[in-house]
């Protein structure tokens, strides 16, 4: 990459509030690459990536008081670049002890969630340091000024809330532009480009957050919105062609998102020397097939192998039932399938020497991240279909490793993924293995495929599949009495499953239309001879999860 061509950069000091990753991913949504990287990190360390023209530092929220023994720091060469810095919550509080000033316990004024914020009539007039409230217009929500009954222009806005803390004497140079109701300083600014904002303007709780982060980009940083989806492209296909030179890259398709759009840009990089592999395990929702050939090999012209494996999954999960049992047999014998068709290619083909695969920015951050996730109790052994094989010694393309899941979606659309690709629910690995409770076989497969598909048919002509985060059936291996014209049956239950959620960690059940469910469960015992009862699932995550199995 040419020097002129650095991309410009926010990078988030993560201090470890739950919305770190939030702020990351609002920053992109304007247009601007993002970073997230601990708080440990130097400026030396960030300078050492020449790609990176960093344009401004946010330090996020966080669980620690600035007091404490161990409170997390930063980088004194960071507050010392010249650069901004927008330092939130407890960001705010480091920013302002580090420079000079001081923060207290908030005794009987602590502030968690909703709150209003006035800003000062005196500092509006303060250009310089007002720019981070710019085009910020009053609420309607408020309209009694605090204590100053003469200034109704002043802008009063709602914000979220979330400290204990708060900063009792500013540093130099640093005014105070808004308080709030228990407290007196709720956002501050020097006259260099350092902000201090006690609230967070990253959760949408806080309705002009966005042209608060807006400002700070555009306005302090002096950032350009070049992050676009033609720019990931192009970049991204540079990168890939710089890292795969003239060798030859293989592609588990999955089915979902992820894996399409990143062998898609690995076409668009190296052509057909990439090879896309589509293992049917037999483990599939029904047309899924079809549709992977339908897409891939016909409509986007990427060379496809198409694996049919489905005799050796269904052979190794005959009378197991356990489902982690179920999962390390499909988490085996796809990377034996996998490699298998690897040396088959290699001798096919010539030596394939790269894997592309789908890992997102997510992913990148939670391995490398300090907290919490890597001790998380496993719950479930999950693993990726087109995962690497541990045995196999290639080398890995990640083109999807700093983007956000949104970011790989509109770049899909921008390659021409079809809509119904891009918007897909997430399906697991293991595939409907996991959605047959108890032992599974191809009757019960094909019973479970038919349920899945008309859930799925009814969910989307009533417009809603876009609104929930996943939808599908379980079959269970509860078979009970029902009576069907005169006669007496004996079959089985379904259940139905649909959850909105946001990152899948938590879901809600949804609440679907009563009308939409009498139909469903119509079709299903209507048109499935071993269906006679159907139940909808009404749990939430926690405490369940979403999948059954
Ligand atoms: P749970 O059931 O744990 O699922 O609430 C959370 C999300 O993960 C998906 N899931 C998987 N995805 N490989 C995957 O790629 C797997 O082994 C796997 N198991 C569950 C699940 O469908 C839901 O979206």
């Amino acid at each position: 990459m040419h020097p002129s061509e650095r991309r410009e950069a926010i990078i988030v000091l993560d201090y470890g509030s739950q919305y770190s990753r939030l702020i990351t991913r609002r920053i992109r949504e304007c247009h601007v690459y993002s970073e997230l990287v601990p708080a440990t990190t130097t400026l030396a360390h960030l300078q050492q990536n020449p790609q990176l023209a960093i344009k401004g530092f946010i330090f996020s929220g966080g669980p620690s008081s600035v007091y404490d023994d161990n409170a997390p720091t930063c980088d004194p060469a960071i507050l010392n670049s010249g650069l901004p810095i927008l330092g939130i919550c407890y960001g705010m509080q480091l920013l302002a002890q580090q420079l000079g000033g001081h923060v207290a316990p908030a005794s009987g004024l602590r502030e968690y969630g909703p709150a209003i914020i006035e800003v000062l009539a005196d500092a509006m007039q303060d250009e310089q340091r007002y720019r981070i409230f710019a085009d910020i217009y009053p609420s309607s929500e408020q309209t009694e000024p605090l204590d100053q009954p003469d200034e109704k222009a002043v802008p009063r806005l709602p914000v979220w809330m979330s400290h204990g803390d708060s900063v009792d004497r500013l540093p130099p140079d640093f005014r105070v532009l808004a308080r709030s109701e228990s407290n007196p300083v709720a956002a501050i600014a020097s006259s260099q480009g350092l902000i201090g904002l006690q609230f967070h303007p990253e959760v949408t709780h806080t309705p002009q957050g966005k042209t608060i982060i807006r400002n700070f980009l555009f306005r302090v940083c002096g950032c350009e919105a070049s992050w676009t989806p033609g720019k990931v492209i192009e970049e991204t296909v540079e990168g890939i062609r710089e890292r795969v030179g003239s060798e030859r890259v293989i592609c588990g398709l999955s089915g979902g998102v992820d894996s399409a759009v990143a062998a898609l840009l690995v076409h668009k990089a190296i052509g057909d020397r990439l090879t896309c592999v589509f293992v049917d395990t037999g483990l599939l929702r029904a047309g899924e097939r079809e549709q992977v050939i339908d897409t891939f090999r016909d409509h986007m012209h990427i060379p496809l192998v198409v694996v049919d494996a489905r005799e050796r999954f269904l052979g190794r999960l005959a009378n197991v039932i356990d489902p982690e049992e179920k999962r390390k047999i499909i988490g085996e014998e796809f990377i034996r399938v996998f490699e298998a068709e690897a040396e088959r290619l290699d001798q096919e083909k010539g030596l394939i020497t790269f894997l592309a695969q789908g890992t997102l920015y997510p992913d990148v951050i939670e391995s490398t991240s300090h907290d919490t996730a890597a001790t998380a109790k496993r719950i479930k052994t999950h693993h990726n279909v087109g995962g690497l094989p541990k045995e196999m010694t290639l080398k890995l393309v990640e083109p999807l490793r700093m983007l956000f899941k949104d970011e790989a979606r509109e770049i899909g659309l921008a390659l021409g993924l079809p809509e119904e690709w891009v918007w897909r629910h997430p399906f697991p690995g293991p595939g409907l293995a996991i959605r047959v409770i108890g032992a599974v076989d191809e009757a019960r497969l094909a019973i479970l495929r038919e349920a899945d598909r008309i859930v799925i048919d009814e969910i989307r002509r009533a417009g809603i599949y876009r609104e929930l985060g996943q939808a599908f059936a379980v079959l269970t291996p509860v078979q009970s009495v029902g009576v069907m014209g005169d006669g007496r049956t004996y079959a089985y239950v379904i259940a139905v499953r649909a959850v909105t959620t946001g990152d899948f960690m938590t879901a809600d059940w949804a609440k679907l239309p009563h009308e939409l469910l009498g139909r469903i469960a119509n079709r299903l015992v209507n048109e499935i001879a071993e269906i006679n009862r159907v139940v909808y699932d009404i749990t939430s995550k926690p405490p369940a999860t979403i999948e059954w199995e």
